[in-house]
């Protein structure tokens, strides 16, 4: 069934100009960073509205650093997988391909996918919470508390927390492509976490040929075109190998 499964959806992506794959902590699974609601889930053992919102920050800035400074220390030895590297070899053989990432972890850029757009932020970028400018930096550790180099002001970590919403402008070209994409692949996301687990149906309700792949069934899994269960780092390169 698998098998079967992947040519269609290499098939559809091969006839099919216009491409959008969609990615979730599932991919960098196999890279050993942990998911977010798996068994090794990271919000099993930390609560995420301690952590990862304004709030927090603003109750307790050097608590929060901490939580980023062990994950960003846990995931920069890490590697890209055969997974993310299927999906650099798919960008190349699309002619108008989208990458559109939930993961914070910058290891699609790693891998060498070119544009990837990362909904949830980076890591690996601070943000100035009084003048908004944003630096680059893969110190780990990192010094508690980063200051920033223009106007002295806090740094955070790049990322959208809970109760913040997504960059607009960023938001709005997503959608563009969503409504123009001929085939949508949605890789290792629960879909539980919005918007992007509306970007499937989006999608589909603009015409698209809408595939899932993920290690089990999601809550999404009906609601589009094939359903692929199987890990990301084995299916995506046989996947990518199948595109002509
Ligand atoms: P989750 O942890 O919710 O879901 C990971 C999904 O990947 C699950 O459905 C797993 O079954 C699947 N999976 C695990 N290993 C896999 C593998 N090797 N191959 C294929 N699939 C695999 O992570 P996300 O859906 O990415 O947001 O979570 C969405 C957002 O929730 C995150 O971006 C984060 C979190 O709150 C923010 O931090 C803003």
């Amino acid at each position: 069934m698998t098998s079967r499964a992947i040519e269609l959806v290499a098939k559809a992506i091969a006839g099919s100009p216009k491409v959008v794959v969609l990615t979730g902590a599932g991919i960098s699974q196999e890279s050993g960073v942990p998911t977010f609601r798996g068994n090794d889930g990271l919000w099993k053992n930390f609560r995420a509205e301690e952590l990862a919102t304004p709030q927090a920050f603003e109750k307790d800035p050097v608590l929060v650093w901490k939580w980023y400074d062990w994950r960003r220390g846990l995931i920069k030895p890490l590697k890209p997988n055969a997974g993310h590297r299927a999906l650099v070899d798919l960008e190349r053989k699309v002619e108008d391909f989208t990458l559109v990432t939930q993961n914070v972890d910058g290891l699609h850029k790693v891998a060498g996918s070119r544009n990837p757009v990362e909904i949830h932020g980076t890591i690996w970028r601070l943000r100035c919470v009084e003048c908004s400018q944003t630096f680059e930096n893969r110190d780990v550790p990192i010094k508690i508390l980063p200051k920033c180099e223009s106007c002295g002001g806090l740094l955070r970590p790049d990322v959208v927390w809970f109760g913040e919403s997504l960059d607009e402008r960023m938001l709005s070209k997503v959608y563009g492509c969503l409504q123009r994409a001929q085939v949508m692949l949605i890789v290792g996301t629960s879909g539980v976490v919005q918007p992007a687990a509306s970007f499937g149906i989006v999608a589909k309700r603009g015409g698209a040929f809408v595939a899932e792949l993920n290690r089990s069934r999601t809550p999404q899994s009906s609601l589009f075109d094939l359903s692929i269960q199987g890990k990301a780092g084995e299916v995506l390169p046989e996947l990518a190998r199948r595109v002509k």
